[in-house]
């Protein structure tokens, strides 16, 4: 890291570090400037001792090119990776807004509706990554941020994954921060599949829509053995506004057998998607913006899959727009009239100039056959 003129820090000599945006485990989050591109980005950078680490260095190059291909609306998009004196770094595009577990925090329950509304948000952006091969492993309302137009976007792809190449006795518990999140299997030691992720999903609506997480322990020993061993209470003893359908959904996605819930976070999502709040709680159109044509909300996922040869195209993601509904056409086409009525002022115009004209000709012609002979004097 540099110190420019400004005795602002530099990294690379092209990121300017502005502030602390927040800190992790095993990193602080900037907001910072790319100086080459003029934009607003966030940069992660990694704890010395993590960055020192030969095969951490090269498994987390590993996760954020793999994460870098990922393009879709609720991921947060990483730009660039780096290393620079002594410290790895992750850039990423920067996102306004607040981490969902600081708002769990600030606002306790959710209404039901906004609740899966985000959550819906959160399974488009997993389910585009699980399409493209990659689990992300650490889903957890610290990884989700929401913009104040209540867009949600998901962080830290392959990082948890990158963490497993270092030796146990290297990391502590407090790298792998929150394992009131993870599935039974991750709480066994076992590779996690996209299941693991729903599994994650489904503690953070648990969390959302109850107030209160479905497993608590102060030691991570008892948590990952309730993960695996406990049914959590049910949610709709927690929160009666919790329709019965959406229960059930639930409990299945806490599953402890990863087969007993749903495959993808796409089909979480899609089963969401009717309990899902409004578009009245996402972003308003703004006045210039064209009428989108989709319906009321768009549950997960319409992106593909990122394209398995980098650098290959890929068509741009649908945006999860709120939607208005479609002006009435009929109501103004009953207005307009389909034919000119007969006897609009403008052809009575323009028939009583035709007629001026032709009556006003007739001496003129008559005369002119007449010189012509071809009609004789009266
Ligand atoms: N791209 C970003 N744009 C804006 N703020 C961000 C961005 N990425 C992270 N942050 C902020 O930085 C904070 C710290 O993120 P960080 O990932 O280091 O911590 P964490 O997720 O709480 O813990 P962990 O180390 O387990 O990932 C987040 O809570 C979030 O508020
Ligand atoms: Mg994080």
């Amino acid at each position: 890291m540099e110190r420019n003129t400004a005795d602002t820090p530099m990294l690379s000599n092209r990121y300017k570090l502005l502030q602390t945006l927040g800190a992790g485990g095993m990193a602080v989050v900037y907001r910072a400037q790319d100086m080459m591109l003029e934009r607003p980005v966030a940069i992660k950078l990694l704890r010395q001792d993590y960055s020192g680490n030969h095969g951490f260095r090269n498994q987390f190059r590993l996760e954020a090119k793999a994460a870098a291909n990922l393009s879709h609306p609720n991921i947060v998009t990483v730009h660039d990776f780096g290393f620079d004196a002594g410290r790895l770094f992750i850039v990423m595009e920067f996102v306004p807004g607040k981490d969902l577990k600081t708002l769990i925090k600030e606002r306790g329950r959710f209404p039901v509706a906004e609740a899966v509304n985000l959550i819906a948000q959160a399974c488009a952006g997993i389910g585009y990554a699980h399409r493209a091969g990659i689990v992300h492993c650490d889903v957890k309302p610290h990884n989700m941020i929401v913009t104040p137009d209540k867009r949600l976007k998901v962080t830290d792809f392959g990082i948890a994954r990158a963490l497993t190449s270092i030796n146990p006795d290297e990391h502590s518990n407090e790298v792998w921060g929150s394992p009131q999140y993870f599935s039974p299997e991750q709480a066994a030691g076992l590779a996690p599949s996209p299941a693991s992720d729903v599994y994650s999903l489904g503690v953070v609506l648990y969390e959302m829509l109850t107030g209160q997480l479905p497993f608590t322990a102060t030691d991570a020993q008892e948590l990952a053995r309730q993960h695996r061993e406990v049914r959590p209470v049910p949610p709709r003893r927690l929160n009666r506004e919790i329709a019965p359908e959406l229960e059930q959904i639930l409990l299945k996605v806490l599953s402890k057998e990863p087969a007993q819930r749903y495959r993808s976070a796409d089909q979480l999502g899609r089963l969401l998607a009717p309990f899902a709040g409004t578009p009245e709680m996402l972003q308003p159109i703004p006045p210039e913006a064209p009428r989108p044509q989709q319906p009321a909300y768009q549950a997960p996922a319409p992106a593909q899959p990122p394209a398995a040869r980098p650098g290959s195209y890929q068509p741009p993601p649908q945006p999860q727009q709120p939607i208005e509904e479609p002006a009435a056409p009929a109501a103004e086409a009953a207005a307009e009239p389909l034919l000119p009525p007969l006897l609009s002022p403008d052809i009575i115009i323009l028939t009583i100039i035709a007629v001026v004209l032709w009556v006003g000709m007739l001496p003129f012609g008559a005369y002119v056959l007449l010189r012509l002979g071809i009609i004789g004097a009266p």
